[in-house]
């Protein structure tokens, strides 16, 4: 196990009703707050009502920014930079999905510097300060409600890419499940991939002796596949959207990826596609996530995936490590297809034309892809490729 820090100051407000602690957490430290929303789900769902009656009863002035869009936009991102800054806004409170709260996050870090936002994300500067941040999360997936991340997609140069710092972690999150039962299928699906994927790039690593760490993993992959297939049936079920909810969280606050070396290769790859072809983010993980699992199994990664395939899918232990391993890949891709998810790139029509380009833009701006296996342009490629 490596060395880590691990602080996470998100106060968490977990379960139904949990809405109405917005007034204290609101009324003692704050004066005016920016909302920020979607593309109306909260208006219809009457998520925002109950929020804003918060806003009102803890005696704050407000102000509004909707139309936050799925994979959002550097020109929302502007947009509320400037609307905290001609109104003193002390607060920005994201009301929704991952967007809403990426967007929500780059607003916070933006309104407190001079230069270009934009900056913070191609690296050319970093954020000292950022307002404060308080999330009311309305979808499962990404663990945006408890992280220091915020993924933004700049659509004239249609790059898609992440700013990671402590700064933008949300003082508070509001987790109530049963917010999340209005979700679509497609989306909860979505969602469900995408809290898969965090936990296998920071489970399939090869720092050893992270048994804690793995241990949190592989229960919270279990919880995935029990409860997956059963909130699309049972989307008003508080028991299994409250397990999902927090799986989504614990995958990615820090928990199963302290004192490991990460591998964020697939992440990368699906931000290449998201950023271009606008897809869902869950849908291009699943695409990915298999076709990368065949790619980086090899001598040194085989007992890894090979342990997800006995403690995870309980696949027979008597089989050679390579059956094994490679059943546990096939059964990962089987098991989103079952959700509804798509196997190819053919299925959410995206050609080959940009491999290359994307793959390139990959690794330079990362500079190094993947660690469970290093992956170089060639070998992006060649992963698009077998995802076709
Ligand atoms: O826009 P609205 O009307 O709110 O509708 C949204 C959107 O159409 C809808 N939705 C959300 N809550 C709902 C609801 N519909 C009905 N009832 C509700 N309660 O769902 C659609 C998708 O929403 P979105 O916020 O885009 O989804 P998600 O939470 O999956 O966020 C995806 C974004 O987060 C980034 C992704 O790249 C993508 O841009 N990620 C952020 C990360 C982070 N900050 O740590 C990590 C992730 O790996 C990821 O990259
Ligand atoms: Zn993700």
């Amino acid at each position: 196990m490596l060395n880590f820090e691990y602080n996470i100051p998100t106060r968490v407000y977990f379960g139904r009703g949990e809405v109405a602690s917005l007034e204290q957490e609101l009324k003692t430290k704050y004066k005016k707050v920016l909302i920020v929303t979607g593309s109306g789900s909260v208006k219809s769902n009457g998520i925002f009502d109950q929020v804003l009656a918060q806003v009102k009863k803890a005696g704050l002035g407000y102000n509004e920014l909707s139309g936050i869009q799925p994979n959002p936009r550097l020109k929302s991102v502007y947009e509320g930079i400037q609307i905290c800054r001609d109104n003193n806004i002390d607060l920005i409170l994201g009301v929704g999905g991952g967007s809403v709260i990426d967007a929500s996050k780059a607003i916070a870090t933006g309104a407190e510097y001079d230069g270009d936002c934009w900056d913070f994300f191609i690296n050319k500067a970093s954020p000292e300060r950022a307002l404060d941040i308080g999330c009311v999360l309305t979808l499962a997936a990404t663990g945006t409600e408890m992280n220091g991340n915020s993924v933004i997609t700049r659509e004239d140069t249609k790059r898609k890419l992440a700013l990671c710092t402590p700064h933008i972690r949300p003082q508070f999150s509001i987790l109530d499940p049963e917010y999340t039962f209005t979700v679509n299928r497609y989306h909860t699906a979505a969602g469900v991939v995408d809290i898969m994927a965090h936990i296998f790039e920071q489970y399939f690593s090869l720092t050893e002796s992270c048994d804690i760490q793995d241990g949190i993993a592989e229960a919270l992959l279990k919880v995935c596949i029990r409860y997956g297939p059963i909130v699309l049936e049972s989307p008003r079920d508080y028991g299994v959207r409250s397990n999902i909810m927090w799986a989504g969280t614990l995958a990615l606050n820090g928990l199963i990826g302290n004192g490991k070396e990460a591998d964020w290769a697939s992440h990368g790859i699906e931000h290449e596609l998201s950023a271009i072809y606008d897809i869902s983010h869950g849908a291009g993980l699943s695409i990915i996530i298999p076709n990368w699992m065949k790619h980086v199994l090899n001598d040194k990664t085989v007992s890894k995936i090979a342990s997800y395939g006995v403690n995870v899918w309980s696949i027979d232990t008597k089989k050679d490590l390579m059956d094994i391993a490679d059943e546990a890949i096939n059964k990962t891709r089987d098991f989103f297809t079952s959700l509804g998810m798509p196997r190819s790139l053919k299925e959410v029509g995206i050609p080959k034309d940009m491999f290359k380009e994307m793959a390139r833009n990959a690794i330079n701006h990362y500079g190094k892809v993947g660690s469970f296996k290093k992956l170089n342009t060639q070998d992006i490629v060649d992963i698009l490729n077998s995802a076709l």
